[in-house]
């Protein structure tokens, strides 16, 4: 196919959403076969998903290092959070944390043992344990957990003041958001925040097999449905991130009589 010259426009439509031909026709229609299979044998979106991670996750950080510029963006990330209220003190969840950028810049500042990072994907936690170890930082000042559902029970001892999620939920199908959703609430202090990002659209859309899109006011249900106060961080440049900031607290009595009323 690479080797027929086709007019740009319909290069463009053949490779779509995928921007591939080879992606769009040979490697998606697999996964979705093989996601239908693990379907069918009664296993769920995040085996699949975690597989697919682990496949592509290297052992060796060396071997194919991550992008300097990737790692510089959790600096801002770091700092936003900081501006909405981090301290050393606080204690953190980096829910869905990769391979472990922030936590690079996080878990010196914040006091020891109080970073928690959790993923479903073994090789990514493993990438990130090798890149914190080069910049000197030892097991001992983090904790982290590999997880096969939104329950949060490898987390049931643990309290947070600030949660975050970045670029997790765009890759989380409806259900197992409301599910984590709910295991958090337990898991989030009194003054608690959880900051997360989505990816918009003006309906419910899913992109090759992994990117979920939801409209906002369907995000903002699923929420409050959990009993959370929803805002959309406007000092979050949405439109040069690409995803929009969500910030989530508890409701408070105030909030529960007025949660008819949207922000
Ligand atoms: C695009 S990466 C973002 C990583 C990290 N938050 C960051 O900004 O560097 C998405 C991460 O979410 C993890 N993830 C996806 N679904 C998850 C789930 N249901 N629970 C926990 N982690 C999940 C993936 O394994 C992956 O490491």
């Amino acid at each position: 196919m690479a080797n027929i010259p086709l007019p740009k426009p319909i290069l463009i439509w053949l490779r779509g959403e995928s921007r591939s031909i080879r992606h769009r026709f040979g490697t998606l229609p697999m996964e979705w076969l093989q996601y239908g299979l693990y379907r069918l044998t009664g296993r769920s979106w995040i085996d699949f998903y975690k597989n697919r991670l682990d496949g592509f996750a290297t052992d060796s950080i060396d071997s194919r290092p991550p992008s300097q510029r990737y790692l510089d963006l959790a600096e801002g990330h770091l700092n936003y959070l900081k501006q909405h209220g981090l301290h050393p003190e606080s204690r953190m969840l980096d829910y869905g944390c990769g391979i472990l950028r922030l936590g690079l810049l996080a878990i010196p500042y914040l006091s020891s043992g109080t970073y928690v990072g959790l993923d479903i994907s073994a090789g990514r936690l493993e990438r990130g344990r090798q890149l914190l170890r080069k910049a000197g930082i030892k097991d001992d000042q983090y904790e982290l957990h590999e997880v096969n559902d939104c329950s949060l029970k490898e987390i049931a001892e643990h309290q947070f003041d600030f949660v975050w999620a970045k670029s997790v939920f765009t890759h989380m199908p409806t259900a197992d958001i409301e599910f984590m959703l709910r295991s958090l609430k337990p898991r989030l202090a009194a003054g608690g925040q959880f900051y997360f990002t989505f990816s918009q659209s003006d309906t419910p859309l899913r992109k090759t097999i992994k990117d979920f899109y939801f409209p906002v006011d369907m995000m903002r249900e699923t929420c409050e449905m959990q009993g959370y106060e929803f805002s959309v961080q406007n000092d979050w440049d949405a439109k040069a991130q690409g995803d929009v900031m969500v910030r989530l607290r508890h409701l408070t009595h105030g909030d529960r009589a007025s949660s008819g009323a949207r922000s």
